[in-house]
């Protein structure tokens, strides 16, 4: 979480940039918001405010804003209420340098501590404050440089950072470094750009590089990007091309990023098929499978680690490589593994799945895996992010940059990539017959198409949500491959509209949550003709007896649901393995129009971030 941005030049202001900057950041965190400038008599200044960037743009407007060298910081808060004066940037007691910090200090509370004994003075309760008091107080005592300041404190710091320090007196130098959050650094003509990702740097320049952990970034005017480790050690950062243009990381005259990212899907998931699927030849292929063939087709079982809409992601998968691989699958909650002293070893395939790549929960998964000789397989869709550079190899889903904090263009991209390893690995190890396999792949290359004719369904479901804003609460049911459909589309609901929601598999429901069911309680059922058809009918007929109200999904041209439905949508007819790609859809617009009759923060819900670098 938080969103840091720093620039460094000779005849640009700095402030428009950082405030650009952050604006594309804010989807990481929006409790407050805050920028630190040097001005060319040298002083060093910090505004912040609790609030997002706008607050912030309103709180400068009679402050001085001149400077050529800044870094800014949106927060999504860990220790310390947001409020303005936890917002960073944060001051060192001498007012030298300042601080901006995405991640946490573990061992705050002892630096804390020891540092009072000292006489210095805390402002503001964030691990945060701890880390640039250390560094001034150690530059300060052994008299070192603030390179060398940094050094020292890192090694004394337990923890997660990616943080960027000004120094008053030296106003021609940011120093940048990360451990377990990202930061990636711009390189343009004469001049240095900072950013959580590389969204604040694309206007500006495609040189970047992407910092590794331990990597400290010394970035000084008229001088080359150096990059060392904590032990002063000089690396050679590689300068990689971003391929990113402006249009994908605007709304593109859509009310809302989710919006833009839901349209989008037929488009992204034709670039996601691209190259790999050949329908002229029907087939699928991906490299990661060439390359790695012997380690991917003899694992004894593969274990999908992952959070939140990638968890639902990778219970699709499950079915997926069940069904067509006949190789066990376990899915797990990242958090939960990495914790859970797991039996892993050498001859098991963990893929780990995640849009943004810099998932904490995920990236700690798979050290631990990888440190038990398990072979790792990412699907990830930030490119050059943290997951992708830990494994042995992998997948991107390329569906372009996701900006709405609800996850949707990312989720049917890891069903899709799901979809084509299963089959290519089924094809591979003889365990699909060649006729199923060609109508698959013929089917899931027709997917964007039903997609893109499918959304036209839009204006329903605008109206209907309007008769169901007055709901508390939301059951979704589905079986087999829709029951992970009917999960995602619960967290659709609850994380924009703040309505509660609980995904269920359709029979689990009289064991327990058919007891909740009266007029009150709308119920989201997935009835497609494929899978259990006629037990999920029952199931609604259930609902109907006890009053409850449904919005069923069913396939075209179904004539029995809507009959006892109190509200329809119609899915194209496809394949049952295949149905999540095309059932998530009228679910993701149902969660957004509700949550815009509700008038909620559609894109930034509140209490979430994109990218939960955080435990
Ligand atoms: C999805 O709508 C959520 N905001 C969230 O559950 C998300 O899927 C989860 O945090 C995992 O993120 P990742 O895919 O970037 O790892
Ligand atoms: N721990 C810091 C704070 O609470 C940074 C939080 C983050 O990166 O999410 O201010």
């Amino acid at each position: 979480m938080c969103g840091i941005v720093g620039y460094l030049g000779k005849n640009r202001d700095a402030y428009p940039i950082l405030i650009k900057g952050l604006k594309r950041l804010e989807y990481r965190g929006y409790d407050s918001a805050g920028v630190a400038l040097i001005n060319e008599d040298g002083d060093l200044s910090v505004y912040k405010t609790k609030g997002k960037v706008a607050d912030l743009e309103e709180f400068c407007t009679d402050k001085d804003i001149t400077g050529h060298i800044g870094i800014a910081h949106t927060r999504w808060a860990t220790h310390g209420e947001p409020s303005s004066v936890n917002a960073h940037p944060h001051y060192s007691q001498s007012k030298n340098l300042a601080i901006i910090h995405n991640g946490i200090i573990e061992n705050y509370a002892e630096i804390k501590h020891n540092l009072m004994e000292k006489g210095i003075e805390f402002q503001s309760e964030t691990d945060t404050e701890v880390l640039v008091q250390l560094i001034d107080y150690i530059q300060t005592k052994k008299n070192l440089s603030l390179l060398m300041a940094v050094q020292v404190a890192l090694h004394q710091v337990i923890g997660a950072y990616a943080i960027a320090l000004l120094d008053k007196r030296h106003p021609d130098t940011i120093i940048a470094a990360r451990k377990q959050s990202p930061l990636v650094v711009g390189i343009g003509d004469g001049e240095f750009f900072l950013g959580s990702d590389a969204s604040p740097i694309i206007e500006y320049t495609d040189k970047v590089v992407y910092l590794d952990d331990g990597n400290i970034a010394v970035m000084k005017l008229g001088e080359e990007l150096k990059v060392v480790n904590i032990l002063n050690e000089k690396l050679s950062p590689e300068v990689q091309t971003v391929d990113i243009n402006l249009g994908q990381i605007e709304k593109g005259g859509y009310p809302h990023f989710m919006l833009k990212e839901i349209f989008e899907q037929p488009a992204c998931l034709t670039n996601c098929m691209r190259g790999r699927i050949n329908v002229e030849h029907d087939r699928v292929t991906l490299s990661a499978l060439i390359d790695h063939r012997s380690k991917l087709l003899n694992a004894k079982r593969i274990i999908i680690v992952a959070c939140g809409t990638s968890w639902h992601a990778g219970l699709i998968g499950k079915q997926m490589i069940e069904t067509f691989c006949r190789i066990p699958v376990e899915v797990e909650y990242a958090s939960e593994f990495r914790y859970r002293n797991p039996v892993v070893g050498e001859s098991d395939v963990v893929i780990a799945i995640s849009q943004s790549g810099e998932t904490a929960d995920t990236l700690a998964a798979v050290e631990l895996a990888k440190s038990r000789g398990a072979f790792i397989y990412g699907i990830c869709n930030a490119i050059g992010s943290s997951i992708p550079r830990a494994t042995d190899t992998g997948t991107y889903i390329h569906v372009g940059p996701e900006i709405g904090v609800a996850s949707t263009k990312a989720f049917t991209g890891q069903v899709t990539v799901l979809t084509m390893f299963a089959l290519a690995l089924a094809d591979a190890k003889g365990t699909v017959s060649h006729d199923e396999y060609v109508k698959t792949v013929k089917e899931l290359a027709q997917i964007p198409a039903m997609i893109k004719d499918l959304l036209k369904v839009n204006d329903q479901i605008a109206d209907m949500a309007r008769t169901f804003t007055y709901a508390r609460n939301f059951l979704y049911l589905g079986r087999g491959f829709s029951y992970p459909v009917a999960l995602e589309g619960a967290l659709k609901l609850k994380e924009i509209s703040y309505i509660h929601a609980e995904g269920y598999p359709a029979a689990e429901m009289k064991h327990g949550p058919i007891a909740l069911i009266d007029s009150d309680m709308p119920v989201v059922a997935i009835a497609t003709h494929n899978g259990m058809y006629e037990k999920v009918r029952s199931n609604i007929q259930e609902i109907k007896a006890r009053q409850g109200r449904v919005i069923a999904i069913v396939t075209k041209g179904d004539t029995t649901i809507s009959k006892i439905a109190d509200a329809v949508i119609e899915l194209p007819d496809t394949m049952d393995c295949l149905e999540p790609l095309v059932a998530t859809i009228p679910l993701q617009l149902l969660a957004y129009h509700i949550a815009v009759c509700k008038g909620k923060d559609v894109d930034q819900p509140r209490n979430l971030a994109k990218s939960v670098t955080v435990e």
